[in-house]
């Protein structure tokens, strides 16, 4: 197989696309296929101050190293969950965030749960609902609350995170099994800052196959942490990935096709505007984040209920 541009030996081809690049044109090829859907989903203007969510594994890295590249002024953030038991998944991640951004001269922060709240998210998942509560869900909860207020601090105009094409169809596989209305008007490449307390958040990988964001990550010599969180094991996002992969064997480009007509269809008013529950948000008591919840937001509530007292409460 042959690269389409310049006839080399292809380093990967896309079925999907129906197009087999060698190394130097596919690692262009992605900064392409990235500015071009930041273009169209309106995510960043350049000369915008963005944040990237880092967590170490190859999407996120992959996507500040584009970033960068393509000359948006990106700072890092990497949050330290405290997951340190087996392989200390959080120690590794966080050591490999922090080269990667010693090597290139950008700007990571690292916001260590343990250190300003308190408590890990292991601890804090064992003590709420006495432990019927998966470390997963908390963590999902505890990352947005902190993303969101690093954002809204310090003044970056949206948060990038590193989601996939894979990521974005097996989270609407999910949601249209069970045809979850609110979860389904909020999944879109940006959801804007509706309110002041809420920043916006960009995914502009979400075109791009998992596949190919590790090739580039491979190509670029990006170091990334190689396993999952141990807690993810036998989740349903991975199960549903599974599912659209063989989907994607026998039919190339089901997945993006899903996805693609999926957002078509909610921008021709599939579902009801509204549905989203946004409308209802307002501020918490204690923090001041937006939320849907009555009084205290769920971060806050959790926090409260899973910390000994004496322990750090969250911050303000
Ligand atoms: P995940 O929910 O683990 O699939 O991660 C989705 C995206 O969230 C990643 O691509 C990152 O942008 C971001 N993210 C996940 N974990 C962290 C973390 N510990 N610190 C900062 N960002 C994270
Ligand atoms: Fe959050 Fe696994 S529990 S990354
Ligand atoms: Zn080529
Ligand atoms: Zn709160």
């Amino acid at each position: 197989m042959r690269c389409r541009i310049c006839g080399a030996p292809a380093a990967i081809n896309m079925r999907q696309h129906k197009l087999a690049l060698c190394r130097a044109h596919f690692v262009d090829w992605i900064p392409e296929q990235t500015e071009r859907a930041i273009d169209h989903y309106k995510m960043a203007d350049r000369g915008e101050k963005l944040l990237v969510a880092v967590s170490g594994g190859k999407d996120s890295l992959a996507l500040w190293d584009v970033l960068h590249r393509l000359g948006y002024a990106a700072d890092g953030v990497y949050i330290d969950l405290g997951i340190d038991e087996g392989i200390g998944y959080s120690g590794k991640s966080r050591a490999l965030c922090e080269s990667f951004a010693a090597a290139r001269g950008l700007n990571l922060q690292v916001v260590s749960v343990p250190a300003v709240y308190g408590a890990s998210i292991p601890d804090v998942a064992k003590k709420s609902m006495r432990g019927r509560r998966k470390p997963c869900s908390v963590c999902g909860l505890v990352k947005r609350h902190i993303m969101n207020r690093i954002c809204r601090e310090q003044g970056y105009a949206a948060l990038a995170t590193g989601h996939n094409l894979d990521d974005e169809a097996a989270v609407l596989l999910h949601n249209a099994m069970t045809w979850s209305g609110g979860y389904l008007v909020r999944q879109a490449p940006v959801l804007a800052a509706t309110r002041p307390g809420l920043a916006r958040k960009i995914k502009p990988f979400c075109r791009i196959y998992e596949r190919e964001t590790a090739a580039y990550a491979l190509m670029q010599k990006i170091e990334y942490i190689y396993e999952e969180c141990p807690y993810s094991e036998g989740s349903s996002t991975l199960y549903y990935k599974e599912i659209l992969n063989r989907m994607e064997e026998d039919r190339p480009g089901a997945k993006l096709q899903f996805y693609l007509a999926f957002l078509q269809a909610k921008d021709q008013g599939l579902f009801a505007p509204g549905a989203s529950g946004e409308s209802d948000l307002h501020e918490c008591a204690q923090c001041g984040q937006p939320t849907s919840a009555p009084g205290k937001c769920a971060f806050c509530r959790l926090w409260e209920n899973a910390t000994p007292p004496g322990l750090r409460p969250p911050s303000p």
